[in-house]
Parts: C-alpha cells; sequence; structure tokens
C-alpha cells in the first residue's frame, strides 16, 4: 500500500502528436507517446520528479552508463479493455524486478511510490496511445542510467529513472522457429543472467545474428557449465508440453524470472494443469518432438506474450513441432491472459490497475 504522495512537477505538451500517429499499425518500438517521467538521484537520494514531453536529451559522453554498463529496464504492458478502459499489467512486479536488478548492479534502488506514482501519471496523460486493435498494448519501457560525468570504472553518484511508453502490435506477426545455441552463452553461475541489465542484451546481438543468418528467429540459451539444459529464449522465457504436462526451466541465478512465465504458471495450476519447473534436457524435447510426446514448445514474455515454436533446429537438424491449431495447453492460456487483460473474464489474481482519467 503507498501512503506518501510522491511531487511530480507536470509539464504538457503544447499540442498532442497523437492525431498525427494510427495507434494500431505502428512498428514496435519506434513511436513514442507525448511525455516521459524522469527522476534524479544526486547526493544519496532521488530527487526531482517531473513529466515533460517525450524529447531527445542532452547526455554526456562521460556518462558512465555508456562506459561500464550500469543500465537496467523493465518492460511491461499498458491494454485497451473492450469497454474502453485502459490498464496495466503487474506492474508492481516490474517494480519489484527493477530494484533486483538495482542491487546486481550496484545501483540505487528506487520507492515503490515513484515508480507506481510516476507510472500512472504518465499512463494518464498518455493513455489514449493505447492502441484499440485485439493483439495492440501500450509498450512500456521504465529504466535507470548511471548518469555520472566521469570516466573511471567505480559506481556511479548520479542516476536518471525514466519511463517512456510506445504503443505496439503484435511482437511477431508469425509463430517463429529457434535454434538452440550451445557454442555462445548468455548467463553463468555468478554472473546477471536472472537481472535486466542492458549487457544481456548488448552479448547476445551477434549469436542472434548468426541464428537469423540460418533462418531462426530467435535463440534458445542452454546452460554455460554444460551447454546440456535448455534455459530460455532471447527475451522469452520458454515452456514444453509433454504428456499433457507443462514443462519449464526451474528459476535460477542464470535466467530472468519472468512475469509473463509467473502469470502462466498461475493460471495453468488454477485450471490444474500439471506444471514441473525443473531443469530441460535438450535431449529430452528432442527426443520427446521426434516421439511425438512433446506437442507443443512456446516462448512466453510481455513484448510477445505467447509465441508459438513451430521447430527447434540443433546441430543442423530441425526438428519439427505439431501444428499450432493442435496445441491445445498454449493456445488457451493464450487466450485466457488476453480475455483477462481484455476485461473479458475475471482478475482473479488482481493483476490489473486501472489507468483514471486526467484531470
Ligand atoms: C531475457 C528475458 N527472459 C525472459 C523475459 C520475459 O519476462 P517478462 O515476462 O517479465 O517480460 C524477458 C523479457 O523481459 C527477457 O528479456
Amino acid at each position: 500500500m503507498i501512503t506518501s504522495s510522491v511531487p511530480i512537477r507536470i509539464e504538457k505538451v503544447k499540442h498532442s502528436r497523437l492525431s498525427s500517429v494510427n495507434v494500431n499499425e505502428v512498428p514496435f518500438g519506434k513511436v513514442f507517446t507525448d511525455h516521459m517521467f524522469i527522476a534524479d538521484y544526486k547526493n544519496g537520494e532521488w530527487c526531482d520528479f517531473r513529466i515533460i514531453p517525450y524529447q531527445r536529451v542532452e547526455i554526456s559522453y562521460a556518462m558512465s552508463a555508456l562506459h561500464y554498463g550500469q543500465a537496467i529496464f523493465e518492460g511491461l504492458k499498458a491494454y485497451r479493455q473492450d469497454n474502453g478502459d485502459v490498464v496495466v499489467f503487474r506492474a508492481r512486479d516490474n517494480w519489484k524486478r527493477l530494484n533486483k536488478s538495482a542491487v546486481r548492479m550496484a545501483m540505487p534502488e528506487l520507492p515503490e511510490e515513484v515508480f507506481m506514482q510516476g507510472l500512472m501519471e504518465l499512463l494518464k496523460l498518455d493513455k489514449e496511445w493505447t492502441p484499440t486493435s485485439e493483439n495492440g498494448s501500450l509498450y512500456i519501457r521504465p529504466f535507470m542510467i548511471a548518469t555520472e560525468e566521469a570516466i573511471g570504472v567505480k559506481i556511479s553518484d548520479e542516476y536518471q529513472f525514466v519511463i517512456i511508453a510506445a504503443p505496439a502490435g503484435a511482437y511477431y506477426k508469425e509463430p517463429i522457429k529457434v535454434l538452440i545455441q550451445n557454442t555462445f552463452y548468455r548467463s553463468v553461475k555468478g554472473g546477471i543472467g536472472y537481472v535486466k541489465a542492458a549487457g544481456n542484451y548488448g552479448r547476445s546481438l551477434y549469436p542472434a545474428k548468426l541464428a537469423q543468418d540460418k533462418g531462426y528467429r530467435q535463440i534458445l540459451w542452454t546452460d554455460a557449465e554444460t551447454g546440456r539444459y535448455i534455459e530460455e529464449a532471447g527475451t522469452m522465457n520458454v515452456m514444453f508440453v509433454k504428456n499433457d504436462v507443462i514443462i519449464t526451466p526451474e528459476l535460477s541465478e542464470t535466467l530472468l524470472a519472468g512475469i509473463t512465465r509467473d502469470s502462466i504458471i498461475k493460471l495453468a495450476k488454477e485450471k490444474n494443469i500439471p506444471v514441473e519447473e525443473r531443469k530441460v534436457p535438450i535431449e529430452e524435447i528432442l527426443k520427446g518432438i521426434e516421439e511425438g510426446s512433446v506437442t507443443e514448445a512456446f516462448g512466453v514474455g510481455t513484448a510477445a506474450t505467447v509465441a508459438h515454436i513451430t521447430a527447434i533446429g540443433y546441430e543442423g537438424r530441425d526438428y519439427v513441432l505439431p501444428p499450432v491449431e493442435k496445441r491445445r495447453y498454449s493456445t488457451s492460456l493464450e487466450k485466457e491472459l488476453r480475455d483477462i487483460r481484455k476485461g473479458r473474464i475475471p482478475d482473479n489474481f488482481q493483476w490489473l490497475m486501472k489507468v483514471e482519467d486526467a484531470v
């Protein structure tokens, strides 16, 4: 429960750009809403909370985020319900994960009320940017960067926390093919794989490009210790259905605890669908696909929600899964999650928070 109120200075745009944008058609992550929220961290405290028109800002090339990677981020979405309301999904969980990332990266934690009030005030102003299309959403990107103007590897003294937002359509237009990767690794024990640090993504781009050059959309990362166990996909956790049981890699310090993963697990358990969170050997999945016991494979994450996997590539061979139309579990759980967000069925887990009208 938030009790204190954060003093947020608000400077509204003179003219909204919304009338010149078709929010149901924009490419992912390229068009931003009218405003952004900013908080500064100086002299050991968060201060100067403000919402200002979205704009480019001046930065110093000596800023430590650019050199030493003290940069973390989050990703969450607001949805337009059938009755026109705009709701945000599990935002508090993103705040908690942001702070987990902050601790690991030696950055200051952000108070809950700064995150939540900054977000909700921003959304109040910009909620009309939320697409009305069935698969549309407003993608929200909170992030924290080290802003001290100083070169030298050390913990920065200054930071900014910022929230920007962009209308988005379906992340993947079609089911995807993925490649199991066991030459490059995303994460090691004792590393930063369990947090959302910018460096985790920079390091993944080259292996992802190699996979894309071979016709795969995403990588399935494996554990760096043995290369035998599946961990997660580029920006999604991963799940399989084997003999009517949902199997997903257990959480560990080498993979990100996805909020969509948690939501799907909770919905499955509510329906008495068995879920196993455990180590998932590559061999078990590929053999299961060949023998017909593994019938579904899918990625789960905020950007894509559920991304059905058509085939898994490994050592020069593609292991092809049954067609998406035949998949009972991933398709019904995907629909259930969408129906909750759209307000078509009850939000039993209280995942949604309504964005109020701006006054
Ligand atoms: C590496 C990684 N794994 C998993 C996920 C899925 O997490 P979430 O469902 O919270 O979006 C993401 C996306 O944030 C990610 O970047």
